[in-house]
């Protein structure tokens, strides 16, 4: 698996510091509150779970599922929800996890989305930030961590539904689109 990688460009140790470090942050700012985590599936499956065994705070998760990406490395702009909420959010604190922030075509979409919902609040929680790629202007409360314009998988991120299982994150190999399977 490891030659359709390039070079891990943040280790698992430092995903763990970086989880701690938001666990902190999130279970002070939200302490006395009541919240909601809201996990954008797939790619946020891995943080979210490590997310939430950081937080100090009675938490309860849900799941989104959004459809960004085809099966190249490139946004279409469509965001579409295949799978919606199981919770009714209102009067809720609202944190929406994602595994990477790229465009930003998708949390801007979401946080559209259920802000109309009546939220008390809505915050965005991501592990990874690409700010060179921004395209809309949107607020990010939490970042993990900002990446350079590289093309990631591993912890959670995926090409082609793949490497989502690696731990670390890597940068995809050059070799990774074609030839052995
Ligand atoms: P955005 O709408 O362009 O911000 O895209 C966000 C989504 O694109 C993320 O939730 C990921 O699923 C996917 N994505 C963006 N950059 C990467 C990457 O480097 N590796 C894997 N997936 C990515
Ligand atoms: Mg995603």
């Amino acid at each position: 698996m490891a030659k359709y990688v390039k070079d891990v460009l943040i280790p698992r140790d430092k995903i763990a510091e970086m989880c701690q470090r938001l666990g902190v942050q999130i279970s002070q700012d939200y302490a006395d509150k009541e919240i909601i985590l809201v996990g954008v599936l797939k790619g946020a499956f891995v943080f979210m779970a490590d997310l939430v065994r950081n937080l100090t705070i009675p938490v309860r998760i849900d799941f989104i599922a959004v459809s960004s990406y085809g099966s190249g490395t490139r946004t279409s702009g469509v965001v579409k929800i295949t799978k919606d909420l199981d919770t009714d959010i209102t009067n809720k604190h609202i944190i929406i996890v994602e595994d990477i922030v790229d465009s930003g075509l998708t949390i801007k979409h979401l946080r559209k989305l259920l802000s109309t919902r009546s939220p008390a609040s809505i915050a965005i929680c991501t592990a990874f930030d690409k700010p060179a790629r921004r395209q809309v202007e949107i607020d990010v409360e939490y970042v993990g961590m900002q990446i350079p314009d590289e093309f990631i998988v591993g912890y959670g991120l995926d090409f082609d539904g793949k490497y989502r299982n690696l731990p670390d994150v890597s940068i995809l190999g050059d070799d990774s689109q074609g030839g052995e399977k």
